[in-house]
């Protein structure tokens, strides 16, 4: 294939591409490094020790898993193991018992990997635009997590009322538009009383943005941003930094808590908007009625 750009990747990434990968150890072999997270809330130190003896996987290297945690590949594997920890504690709190799960835009399986390694009998599935994603799990993980390129156009080929739980990590944060059809595609496969637990860059985002949160690093440069904008309220719905105005996966979207409020709610019940948690960005947790 040459360089030249294909219309596939206008609404995905790397349709075409060739890829071979260099893979790290598995996470026991780093679990002596000093950790950026701490399970301590949400898990014994013994059950945290069954759990990694489980997990006898590679980790993807550092630029296969978008640059998450740099060379702190335990902390990667420990930050993924904490969102499944999360997510468990709440489809308990929820009485929402788990058979089968999506994460939309999964990368090289920072979660899914959890699900699919800890808990055998759950039908695990996981997309992304980005095809080097999708080799790197088909690879690596276990056969039974399935996997698939979607687009950018919002479109998920799952049947209807099919699943229990739709995660999706740092991905409304680069989705300009068409966010609602996303929402609705994301309630049609998910089962009534499912949950959809999706983070993103908020109002509440922007006006804690700092020296210390990497997306501050490539905002402040950004021709539309200024320090103005974190100083006063948000006046529109979403703030959109678009670094190319061609292709997917190009820009850093703030969406406004009162647009979430408003527009995503007419399709799910909002149970919870957790600030910061557990990272920088919020978590809106909903539940389809
Ligand atoms: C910041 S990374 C987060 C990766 C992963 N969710 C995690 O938490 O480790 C964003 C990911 O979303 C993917 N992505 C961006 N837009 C997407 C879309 N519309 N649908 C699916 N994946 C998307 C990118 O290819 C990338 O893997």
């Amino acid at each position: 294939m040459s360089t030249e750009q294909i219309w596939e990747d206008f609404i995905s990434l790397n349709s075409f591409s060739d890829f071979s990968f260099e893979v790290l150890e598995p996470a026991i072999a780093y679990s002596k490094q000093d950790p950026e997270i701490h399970l301590s809330n949400y898990t014994s130190e013994e059950s945290l020790s069954d759990f990694i003896a489980k997990d006898h996987y590679p980790l993807p290297s550092t630029k296969d898993r978008e640059g998450y945690f740099g060379n702190s590949h335990y902390s990667y594997w420990l930050s993924g193991l904490r969102d499944y920890l999360i997510l468990k504690s709440i489809l308990k709190d929820n009485d929402v018992p788990l058979s089968s799960c999506l994460d939309l835009g999964c990368a090289s399986g920072r979660v899914i990997r959890h699900f699919g390694v800890q808990d055998t009998d759950i039908d695990v599935w996981g997309s992304d635009i980005n095809y080097k994603h999708i080799c790197w799990v088909q690879k690596y993980l276990p056969s039974h997590i399935k996997i698939f390129q979607n687009s950018s156009i919002p479109y998920i080929p799952l049947p209807d009322n099919s699943l229990d739980l739709v995660t999706a990590y740092s991905i409304f944060t680069h989705v300009e538009s068409f966010d609602l059809a996303w929402m609705a595609e994301i309630r049609r496969i998910l089962r009534p009383g499912g949950i959809a637990y999706i983070t993103a860059l908020t109002d509440f985002s922007l006006r804690n943005l700092n020296n210390k949160i990497p997306v501050y690093k490539s905002l402040k440069n950004h021709k539309d941003f200024s320090e103005d904008l974190i100083e006063k309220p948000m006046n529109k719905d979403k703030y959109i930094f678009r670094y190319r105005n061609f292709g997917s996966y190009s820009s850093v979207v703030f969406l406004n808590t009162e647009y979430i409020s408003n527009a995503w709610s007419r399709m799910f019940k909002i149970i919870d908007i957790k600030r910061q948690f557990p990272g920088f960005q919020d978590a809106v947790i909903m539940q389809k009625i």
